[in-house]
């Protein structure tokens, strides 16, 4: 059989606009073709996504593709582009190779761009997903705004720095950019869900009003297996598709988050992000089999490790504290070679949570605190809780260039914990190619 596969064009206008998040609540958002999120891109595995990008804004950006396996110099950092100028246009172009709940977002200046709404969900379909009555994409952010809805700059010493250590958290809390949605669903049928993590620094608990789903899928696709669960943890950065359903009409269910003590001065709380209302009967042609695929272990649990990586906090005199990599703040890390697989031990010695974020690869974690983990999975981003160590396991495919890692609560970002390296072609020498810091002020 001969694969069809497409050029599929879109156009993104980045500007300021205004956004109503609810009636009479109106803010000044940043995002794509005046809306948040930005417009949903959708492909099937192999088609070619171009991506022309204006930007109307007064201040350059770049859009990182998350998860997204591109070559290199389409990844949208400092380090892969020029940044676009206020009024110039970039265009992206790239085959999207997986299958899965991708997202798209600036990468420039992001503390602000993406909380101001600077995002969207990049989905990419494959004839071996499983079939549902329905599909959802939900958005998880929220912004900190004053009483005019204006965005809070923490201009103070004491605000500035308690930002910098817990990350940009507010209380207005959105699914799609919208406050307090409805959502429907018909009685009987089953649907999947994409739940997004888009928000500066929120771990989101997702709860069904503490009914069962089943998780079918994570950043980088489907898992093996599906899991059913009452609840599951999406930090910033992090996707998972849950299938949910079915219910029973009438019922209210709502969808929340449960609270996470991330040992933040942020108290964990339980809070509720839109409401689901189960409509009229409907028949269901949803099938979610046992197997959803299979994914081959890239290497043993005690495979040899080839790479450590530390995250840690210390003291700064300016800004209270600095976030780190390897005892530094925007580092250079060494080359890594296409074809030697990877074995990274990722370590957290701080006593805060930090979500891992790896550009432009899939790992998979083999061990936890000295421990497998129960299912094996296809990760962009991992948290790591305070004083743990994970093994991860990557392999180079051919995509040379400078590429990233870093914490993915966007102010740690922002205040150090990141690292470019390059992935070198193992045929020709590495000399010391040129670095260039990643500053993202
Ligand atoms: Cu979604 Cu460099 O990040
Ligand atoms: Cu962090």
């Amino acid at each position: 059989m001969i694969k069809q596969t497409k050029v599929i064009k879109y156009d993104l206008e980045a500007s300021e606009f205004n956004w109503d998040i609810a009636p009479n609540k109106t803010i000044k958002a940043w995002g794509f073709n005046d809306q948040v999120p930005g417009p949903l891109l959708k492909a099937n595995v192999g088609d070619t996504l171009v991506v022309r990008v204006t930007n109307n804004l007064k201040e350059p950006t770049m859009i990182h593709w998350h998860g997204l396996r591109v070559p290199a110099s389409m990844d949208g950092t400092g380090v892969a582009q020029k940044p676009i100028e206020s009024g110039e246009v970039f265009e992206y172009r790239f085959v999207v190779p997986d299958a899965g709940s991708f997202w798209y977002h600036s990468h420039s200046n992001e503390t602000v761009q993406c909380e101001r709404g600077m995002y969207g969900a990049l989905i990419v379909e494959d004839k071996a997903d499983p079939v549902t009555d329905g599909e959802k994409v939900f958005m998880i952010d929220d912004m900190k705004l004053d009483a005019d809805n204006k965005f809070t700059k923490p201009g103070w010493f004491v605000p500035r720095i308690i930002e910098r250590h817990d990350g940009r958290e507010g209380s207005t809390l959105l699914i799609n950019g919208k406050e307090n949605s409805e959502i429907g669903i018909h009685d009987g049928q089953t649907e999947r869900w994409r739940f997004i993590n888009s928000s500066s620094a929120r771990y989101f608990v997702l709860s069904l009003g503490g009914k069962e789903f089943k998780i079918i899928g994570t950043d980088g696709g489907l898992l093996e297996h599906p899991r059913i669960a009452t609840e599951v943890l999406i930090t910033p950065g992090e996707r998972i598709d849950i299938a949910a359903g079915p219910f029973n009409e009438g019922e209210i269910i709502p969808i929340e988050s449960l609270g996470y003590n991330r040992s933040t001065y942020l108290t964990a709380k339980r809070q509720k992000f839109a409401t689901v209302k189960v409509l009229e009967k409907k028949p269901s042609v949803a099938f979610i089999p046992e197997t959803l695929r299979t994914i081959k272990p890239l290497v043993k649990q005690d495979a040899n490790i080839t790479r450590k990586v530390k995250l840690s906090v210390g003291p700064s005199l300016k800004d209270g504290m600095d976030f780190l990599v390897n005892d530094d703040v925007h580092v250079n890390d060494k080359p890594v070679k296409v074809g030697e697989l990877q074995i990274w031990e990722v370590s957290n010695t701080s006593l805060m949570d930090h979500p891992f974020h790896l550009h432009g690869f899939f790992f998979q974690v083999i061990e936890e605190n000295g421990k497998a983990p129960e299912y094996l999975a296809w990760k962009d981003t991992v948290n790591l809780t305070p004083r743990s160590r994970i093994k991860i396991a990557w392999m180079p495919d051919n995509r040379p260039g400078t590429w990233m890692y870093h914490c993915h609560i966007l102010e740690h970002h922002a205040a150090g914990m990141m690292a470019n390296f390059e992935v070198i072609d193992g045929n020709k020498p590495y000399n010391d190619m040129i670095h260039t810091h990643d500053h993202h002020c």
